[in-house]
């Protein structure tokens, strides 16, 4: 389609800072993730949402690293150019910091250029042992998913001065601990407004307002695979009744015998 096939790397990112906005979705397989590619999309976040929106599960807790590193080699394997961002999963950095550094190889092996994880304090000291390894990381603060048991469901985080504050000292910390960008998701438009003008890397937002210094989606929340999706989700296109419409149609052809047609047919 035209897109430039350089590499994006992580310092491109960085450079984006109050710059032209980065653009990410999340991708899990070969499929989606060349057509991403080819639309030019900057960043591609193998989430681990891939557990809700791929594997069937009500939360991402039961995701694992294997597959984590099953879905991030599918991506890697056709990705030419945007930056390939792989999710650790719950219970993969929790237990150690050597835990954590094996759990970030294993991603990087797999085809990820860097690796993402969800909280502040708690994962500071497993961020700067990643990074002096050479492993970028992506920080993830706010209505954090892998938090939502002790969160009590979904709530928006950082409401209010001090809930600000303490996302801004965690956002300043995770930026000296080294992580090239950090993820706000589920915050009042103020609170990522003040951490993004507080850090100098790049914010990218997810339900966090418009003054991040990108953004970030479900990929299948905006193509419409499902009929609810939170506010901050902009549906692009209606892919659960493209889907059902199209399989109705070849059910109704096969049951009355106009599928296959003659076009569809070999001969001798
Ligand atoms: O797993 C994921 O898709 C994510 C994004 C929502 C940021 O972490």
């Amino acid at each position: 389609m035209g897109h430039e096939c350089k590499k994006i790397t992580v310092k491109d990112i960085i450079a984006r800072k109050s710059g032209e906005k980065i653009v990410c979705l999340t991708a899990y397989d070969a499929a989606f993730a060349s057509l991403l590619d080819a639309s030019g999309i900057d960043v591609i976040l193998v989430g681990d949402s891939l557990g809700n929106v791929i594997l069937g599960y009500e939360n991402t807790l039961p995701v694992t690293l294997d597959d984590m590193v099953h879905h991030t080699r599918a991506v890697a394997r056709v990705v030419k150019r945007a930056l390939i961002v792989g999710d650790m999963p719950f219970g993969s950095f929790q237990p150690s910091v050597e835990q954590a550094v094996k759990s970030a190889v294993a991603l990087i092996k797999a085809g990820a250029d860097a690796v993402k994880v969800e909280g502040g304090g708690p994962v500071l000291e497993a961020v700067s042992r990643m990074v002096s390894f050479g492993i970028p990381v992506m920080g993830h603060l706010g209505l954090t998913p892998q938090w939502v048991k002790s969160f009590g469901g979904y709530r928006i985080q950082g409401r209010g001065e001090e809930a600000r504050r303490h996302l801004v000292q965690e956002a300043k910390a995770l930026e000296e601990a080294g992580v090239f960008s950090v993820v706000l998701e589920g915050v009042p438009e103020e609170t990522a407004k003040a951490v993004t003008s507080s850090v100098n890397i790049p914010t990218i937002g997810i339900g966090a307002g418009a003054c991040c210094d990108g953004q970030v989606l479900v990929l299948h929340d905006l193509l419409g695979f499902t009929e609810k999706v939170p506010r901050f989700v902009k549906k692009y296109f209606d892919m659960a009744s493209a889907v059902k419409e199209s399989v109705t149609r070849f059910i109704e052809e096969v049951r009355s015998g106009t599928f296959p047609s003659e076009e569809h047919v070999y001969h001798d």
